[in-house]
């Protein structure tokens, strides 16, 4: 089984525009154990971006409990929270959010360089960048690279300072299927060869085979898909 790296029970969010409320998450409960692939699959404006916010800490539920490596969110003050964000957690996002003035080395590096505690990060860098392909590109700006090294990038910094946790919202939304599958086989052997937990929304049923559970969202609630 592994141990608890995320425990979220019973999670509501509703959002208010004026008077109107949209109730996005309705009661989801979610385990997430060390090595686990969980797939997260659902349509447009199903509430996956909303979820995997909540999961990463980025945005709070209006109720629910949520815990990370046993700890229960809502007892920390802001600054534990972005200790625990920056430690345990790493996002690639479908917009991947690269910084546009920084290399693809020091994008991948500037968490390490905020978290400061690697004896070597230009090394663990290089070595990430290598895992993806990339080593030739370490100095390309990323105006100068494909999407999907850029996703390959974005996947590799969010590894950096090796988190309990990866979360990667739609990160294969924006690629043709030739580089989807190539994101795809790297998530499945960062999870073989590092343990490495993954939860991953996607709209496409061939990237959520990956998943050792599969969920739909759905009306606000998570179904086994
Ligand atoms: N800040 C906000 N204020 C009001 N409504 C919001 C806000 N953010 C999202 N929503 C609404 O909540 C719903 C869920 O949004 P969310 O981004 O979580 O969906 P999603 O499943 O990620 O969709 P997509 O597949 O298009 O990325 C949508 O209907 C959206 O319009
Ligand atoms: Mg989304």
């Amino acid at each position: 089984m592994g141990q608890v790296i995320i425990k979220a029970d019973q999670i509501y969010k509703t959002y208010s525009n004026g008077k109107r409320k949209l109730e996005v998450l309705s009661g989801i409960d979610l385990t997430v154990n060390s090595g686990n692939i969980i797939t997260i699959m659902g349509q447009s404006g199903a509430g996956k971006s909303t979820l995997l916010n909540i999961l990463g800490t980025l945005d709070k539920p209006d109720s629910g409990i949520l815990e990370i490596n046993n700890i229960k969110i809502e007892t920390l003050l802001e600054d534990e929270l972005a200790e625990l964000r920056n430690r345990h957690i790493g996002f690639v996002f479908q917009f991947h959010h690269l910084l546009p003035e920084f290399t693809a080395l020091e994008n991948i590096l500037l968490p390490a360089w905020i978290k400061n505690d690697q004896q070597n990060p230009i090394d663990r860098g290089l070595e990430l960048l290598e895992t993806v392909g990339l080593t030739e590109r370490k100095d390309h700006l990323p105006s100068e690279l494909s999407g999907g090294e850029r996703l390959r990038t974005a996947v590799v910094r969010a590894l950096i300072n090796r988190p309990r946790i990866l979360l990667a919202d739609e990160p294969t939304g924006n690629l043709d299927m030739n580089n989807a599958r190539k994101l795809i086989d790297l998530l499945v052997q960062i999870n073989r060869d590092f343990s490495q937990s993954i939860v991953l929304t996607t709209h496409n049923p061939e990237v959520a085979e990956i998943g050792h559970f599969k969920y739909e969202l759905k009306a606000g609630q998570l179904k086994a898909a």
